[in-house]
Formats: C-alpha cells, sequence, structure tokens
C-alpha cells in the first residue's frame, strides 16, 4: 500500500532536450481484466507485458484470495488457473485494494452473484471514494453490501445466492461501472444488459468475446447497449498486455513542453476509447505520428513518434471527450499551463472522485506554480502563460494520487524553477519505472533527501 506512511518527495527542474524510446509499462485497465477473467475462466490464462504496479499486484492477490491459482514465471509474464464462472472460494482474509478502485469495484462485480462472503478494504484514498456506484447495481442482482455511511470502504458484501440477469442504465460515464455490472451478469441466467449513454472503455467487453462469452454491442437512441449472455464457459487465453496510453501521456506530454525532445514511445494501444487526449495534443498543435498501426491481444496498437514544436495553443475539449481522456486530464492542465491562450475542460466533474479531487489537487498546484486557474464543479480552465512561462518554485500537494504527482514533475521539466511534489510514491501503483524512465530520456526528476 502507498501513501503517507512513507512518503517520497520529488522533485523535477527544467531539463535538456528528451530524446529515445519509452517503453512504458503494460495497460493498467486491461490488467486488471486479464487476472480476473482469468480467474474466472476453467483452465491456465497466459499474459504478457502484465502491469506490474501495485493496484495490479493487488488485484493478483485478490484472485489468489478467491481460490485461482496465479504466479509469475518472468517480468511481465504471467498464469492463472482459473476456477470457472461461480466458482470463486470465500476469502479468508479481507481483501486490501490498496489505492485501487479499479480493482475494488470490478472484483465487487466479479464474486457478487456467487454465494460468498467478502470484506474489502483500501488505502486512505480508496475508502474516500464511493462505492454505492457499485452496490446499487448489485443489489439488483441480489446482493447486499454493508459498508461505512456514504457507502465507502471497508465493505462486506454478500453475493447473491439465486442472482436475477439485470438491466441497468449506468448513471454516470463509468466503465467500472459497467464492467462490475457484466462481471457479476456472467454468474446470473439469461441476459444481462448495461446502457451507457456515453461510450466508456470497452477492455472488458472486448476481453470477455475473447474469453468466449456471448456479447453483443450496439447503438441505440439511449446510447451504448451492451448485451450479455450469463453462465457461459470462460475459456482460458493468452492476452497481450498493450502499452498503457495514460502511462505513454506523460513523457509524450513531456517531449512537447522540453524545447528540442524526439520520443518513441512503442506498442500504444490506440483503442479509440482511450486516445481522447492524443487528439486534443494534436488540436493544440502538438506533432504527434502514429507508425505501423497494428492489432496486439484485440486491441488496436501504434508506435507512437513524438516531436517538440514550440509553443502549442490552448483549446476547449468537447465535453463528449470526457471518457475517452478522463484519466489525462491531469497532465493536460499541465500541458495547458506551457501553452498560449486559454485550455477549457467541462464536463469533467468524475475527476473529482477519482483518487483524489483532480480538479482540486491540480488547480491548487497551478496556482502555487504561479498559473491561473478557474474552476467549478464540473470545470478547470487553465490560463496558459506559454512555453517557458511558468514561474515554478513550489512543492504541491499529491494527495495519494499517482497521477497528480506525475503531471507537476512533467510540468516541473520545462518551469523556470523546480516543482516538487510532497509524495511521489503514489506512481509505483500505476508507473513503478516511472522515475527511470523518464531519467533515461533525460529528464531530471529526483528524490528529495529527507
Ligand atoms: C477504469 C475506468 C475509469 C478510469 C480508471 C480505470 C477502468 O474509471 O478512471 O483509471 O479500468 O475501468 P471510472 O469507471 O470511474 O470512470
Amino acid at each position: 500500500m502507498s501513501g503517507h506512511d512513507n512518503p517520497i518527495p520529488m522533485t523535477a527542474r527544467r531539463s535538456g532536450p528528451l530524446t529515445g524510446v519509452a517503453e512504458v509499462p503494460g495497460d493498467k485497465s486491461i490488467s486488471h481484466r486479464a487476472l480476473i477473467l482469468g480467474a474466472l475462466a476453467v483452465g491456465e490464462t497466459r499474459i504478457t507485458g502484465l502491469l506490474e504496479g501495485e493496484d495490479v499486484l493487488d488485484t493478483a492477490r485478490a484472485m489468489r484470495a478467491f481460490g485461482a491459482e496465479v504466479t509469475r514465471h518472468a517480468p511481465g509474464a504471467w498464469s492463472v488457473h482459473g476456477v470457472g464462472v461461480g466458482g470463486f472460494a470465500e476469502p479468508e482474509a479481507v481483501i486490501d485494494c490498496g489505492n485501487s478502485g479499479t480493482g475494488v469495484r470490478l472484483i465487487i462485480g466479479a464474486m457478487a452473484t456467487t454465494p460468498i462472503t467478502a470484506t474489502f478494504t483500501g488505502d486512505a484514498s480508496l475508502s474516500k471514494r464511493p462505492m454505492g456506484r457499485i452496490t446499487d447495481p448489485m443489489a439488483l442482482f441480489g446482493a447486499r453490501a454493508y459498508g461505512r455511511a456514504g457507502g465507502r470502504l471497508p465493505m462486506t458484501i454478500v453475493g447473491a445466492a439465486a442472482p436475477v440477469p439485470v438491466r441497468y442504465a449506468t448513471p454516470m460515464p463509468s466503465a467500472q461501472v459497467k464492467s462490475a455490472v457484466l462481471l457479476a451478469g456472467l454468474n446470473a441466467p439469461g441476459q444481462t444488459q448495461v446502457i451507457e449513454r456515453e461510450a466508456t472503455r470497452d477492455h472488458s467487453e472486448r476481453m470477455l468475446r475473447g474469453f468466449g462469452a456471448e456479447i453483443s454491442t450496439e447503438d441505440t437512441p439511449e446510447g451504448r447497449l451492451i448485451t450479455l449472455t450469463g453462465q457461459p464457459e470462460l475459456r482460458p487465453q493468452t492476452v497481450a498486455v498493450p502499452r498503457d496510453p495514460s502511462s505513454a501521456a506523460f513523457p509524450v506530454c513531456a517531449a512537447l513542453l522540453v524545447a528540442g525532445s524526439e520520443i518513441t514511445v512503442p506498442g500504444v494501444s490506440q483503442n479509440p476509447t482511450r486516445n481522447g487526449l492524443y487528439t486534443t495534443l494534436i488540436e493544440m498543435g502538438a506533432d504527434i505520428a502514429y507508425e505501423s498501426p497494428r492489432e496486439e491481444g484485440g486491441e488496436p496498437v501504434a508506435d507512437l513518434r513524438v516531436r517538440f514544436t514550440g509553443a502549442l495553443k490552448g483549446v476547449e475539449v468537447p465535453p463528449e471527450r470526457a471518457a475517452s481522456m478522463i484519466d489525462e486530464y491531469p497532465v493536460l492542465a499541465a500541458v495547458a499551463a506551457c501553452a498560449t491562450g486559454r485550455t477549457v475542460m467541462r464536463g469533467v466533474k468524475e475527476l473529482r472522485v477519482k483518487e483524489s479531487d483532480r480538479i482540486d489537487a491540480m488547480a491548487r498546484g497551478l496556482e502555487a506554480c504561479g498559473v491561473t486557474v478557474e474552476e467549478d464543479e464540473d470545470t478547470l480552465i487553465v490560463h496558459g502563460r506559454g512555453p517557458d512561462g511558468v514561474p515554478g518554485g513550489a512543492t504541491c500537494a499529491s494527495h495519494l494520487d499517482h497521477r497528480i504527482a506525475m503531471s507537476f514533475l512533467v510540468l516541473g521539466l520545462a518551469a523556470q524553477q523546480p516543482i516538487g511534489v510532497d509524495d511521489g510514491s503514489p506512481i509505483a501503483t500505476s508507473f513503478p519505472v516511472f522515475e527511470a524512465l523518464m531519467s533515461g530520456l533525460g529528464a531530471t526528476i529526483s528524490r528529495v533527501d529527507g
């Protein structure tokens, strides 16, 4: 578990050109799903390129607690001997999901239609996040949840003994909610349906299909309708996890801010439900080329070639793009601070319930660095100061949030004075090699000696 117990203060300083190849780790969303679906298949699933970040390692431990055999063979190479749909055993101990909202929410979905009881906990950040968005649909299947006030962890879930299929319209754009309902639907008889008004990341649908489930998606006037036929026998798969576009965002944005940079990021997922940041950066004037497009592990991937081109210009990000770049707004806010003109991000209130309140965390940190921001419940506006215009010279609070920590460190590479973060330890949840990878490209990022 990461957190304030052993904070790791870090600093980034203005750097010379970033160059080279940035091999970012495997996709976090796909890594969680590969372990969970592997645990629900009958037989051995092989995974390569698994993200070995703390969030995913917590999910691997959880799958063992529910009875799957999970083995690490080499870096990123894992196998999962699954127990089959409905085959989860009752865990003997509390399941600690650490910092991971995806982990806890998907695992609750995966166990809620099996007649077992499990108790979930997490770190200080996860314990503040809303779980009602998951337990509400789980109750429709027949599961019961006993948590703290406001539907917070720690929480005990009593799985449904006689689950019924569910038709559920997600009240907010959330791939976690959609995925939890689909995973719960696996062990319900008949057809479970999810309707989402805006398309969110579709890794669960793609992977369920790959594991042999009957699942279809159609666009309807109410939104995207996903229909899953329950109680399939899932067949084990070989899953090659593509590199994470959300992690790639950090070296890519750093290269766009540091004069003279040119980097390549190979094998990054180009899934259209994930690439909103890249579309936005190109609209701002970024030079990003997609080379060698191909398919890996059921996902479109390409090699990204990124060149510094000078000043980027502020843009209005269309709210309907939010779901496809929801994790990238913090680093976009850092880029926007170095752009010319305003960057307007509307329709982003979901950022308030991530690992931290990301609107507040970015706004306060940017202000401390000398950048003007405006915000309301659903909006963040950053007034760009131009390529050399961010004063910096502040230490920003990361609030147990990996993406806040990395975003301010990226900004520090281009600011006039160094930018620090009070705690870089959460970076290990999603991007454990961040420091080494960025230093390898030429970034001056260091730990601050206590
Ligand atoms: C994720 C969905 C998103 C995202 C998170 C990963 C997933 O969360 O922010 O990092 O893997 O399904 P929401 O479902 O809350 O939007």
